[in-house]
């Protein structure tokens, strides 16, 4: 997508297309974006159709998502979850991720090969969440095919497909953490959704409504994202071997090696936000009701900003890139998502020093939203 969103670009760095899928404003400018992420006139908005009926309960979970709130419902529900899902309960969850990670090496350790998606990049996030959020270790399996549609439905350029295909397993998972949120509000357990219950700002707790939102957007927005952050950061190493040489010898550049890949191969590709008013950015005369697309991918590339910026360079420094957004809707997740990338990384590249990609051609899924390969077989020794 690079060149295309560089071709975007040069037209304007906010400029208007109404011959894509979703016409609207496209932002490929690093400091357009950072003030329409800053400007309040820019709404988020519920990706999903709204006229489709059959999605009416999925739509009504939706509408209770910090992710689509703005204002003072926004800054409500959002005060409450970050009192309890905060960095340092991230940084507790370094010996999970840890284990969970060896567990999962060691599954295909006596192999000679292995799909870095299926067998290590798509579970290891997902068994983090479902351990945070409390679901008991023998329904955790079912939860790797659970997130998918959740995401799609949560990515508007795939609404359409969850709407076809989705429809049965969303319906599951809402059943699954309805009944689990009515379970710990009778008996309490130490996990993320019997503090949420607990939790409460200005004598006011979240409703069942919104704490089954916030359980399906933790869920949803804390899993393919991190699975294609690990899996982009990984093949970043073995696509740029003098930068894994840096790394092995120098392993205080992993911090730093995770941030590049987010700006490199930034897992969300882009954001969008609707006019509540008509405004003027860069020149261009965004009317009231617009659509404005944010391609993060573009906009962390943007050369007034990123010197060199096609190229991986894990000892860059400032990056300042905007792959968690920007703004009030800041991504919540970043401090578990950064810590499960470095943790994920480090112990494979750890175990499997002579990792290699099995072909030169890798396959990227073809989502405008997301930057998510298909699968990454590799090999070694
Ligand atoms: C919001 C990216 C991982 C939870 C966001 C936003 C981005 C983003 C770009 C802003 C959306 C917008 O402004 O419209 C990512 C990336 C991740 C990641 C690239 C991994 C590499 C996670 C994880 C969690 C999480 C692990 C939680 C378990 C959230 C939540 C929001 C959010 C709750 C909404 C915040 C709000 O509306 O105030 N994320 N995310 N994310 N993310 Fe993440």
């Amino acid at each position: 997508p690079y060149m295309f969103y560089e071709q975007l670009r040069s037209t304007h760095p906010v400029t208007w297309n109404n011959t894509f899928r979703y016409p609207g404003w496209y932002v490929t400018g690093y400091e357009e974006a950072k003030i329409i992420l800053k400007d309040a006139r820019f709404k988020n908005r519920i990706p999903l159709p709204q006229s489709s009926k059959k999605y009416e309960r999925l739509k009504n979970v939706q509408n209770d998502m910090m992710l689509f709130q703005n204002n003072m419902n926004h800054q409500r529900l959002r005060g409450i979850v970050s009192k309890v899902f905060t960095p340092k309960a991230a940084a507790s969850c370094r010996p999970l991720i840890q284990e969970t990670a060896a567990d999962l090496l060691n599954q295909v350790k006596q192999q000679k090969h292995m799909d870095i998606i299926s067998d290590f990049a798509f579970p290891l996030p997902s068994l983090v969440i479902a351990n945070i959020l409390g679901v008991p270790t023998e329904d955790r399996s079912l939860f790797k095919e659970w997130t998918k549609p959740l995401i799609e439905s949560i990515d508007f350029t795939r609404s359409k497909n969850v709407l076809t295909n989705g429809n049965e397993t969303t319906k599951h998972v809402l059943d699954y953490f309805q009944d689990m949120i009515q379970h710990r509000k009778r008996r309490p357990k130490d996990d993320l959704i019997s503090m949420l219950i607990n939790e409460e700002q200005d004598g006011e707790k979240l409703t069942d409504n919104e704490l089954l939102a916030t359980c399906i957007l933790l869920m949803a927005a804390g899993h393919e994202t991190t699975v294609n952050l690990i899996s982009n950061t990984i093949l970043c190493f073995l696509q740029h071997p003098f930068q894994r040489t840096k790394l092995m010898e120098n392993p205080a550049l992993l911090e730093t090696a995770v941030e590049e890949s987010l700006r490199l191969e930034s897992p969300t590709q882009m954001i969008a936000r609707v006019a509540s008013e008509d405004i003027e950015i860069s020149g261009s005369h965004i009317q009231s009701g617009e659509h404005v697309y944010i391609l993060l991918g573009a906009v962390n590339r943007d050369p007034r900003v990123f010197e060199n910026p096609d190229a991986f360079d894990i000892t860059r420094h400032p990056n300042p890139h905007l792959a968690f957004g920007y703004g009030s809707h800041f991504c919540l997740g970043a401090p578990l998502a950064r810590l499960e990338a470095q943790i994920a990384v480090k112990s494979l590249l750890a175990t499997f020093p002579d990792l290699r990609l099995e072909t030169e051609n890798v396959r990227w899924r073809k989502l405008a939203g997301f930057r998510s390969l298909q699968d990454l077989p590799v090999i070694w020794n």
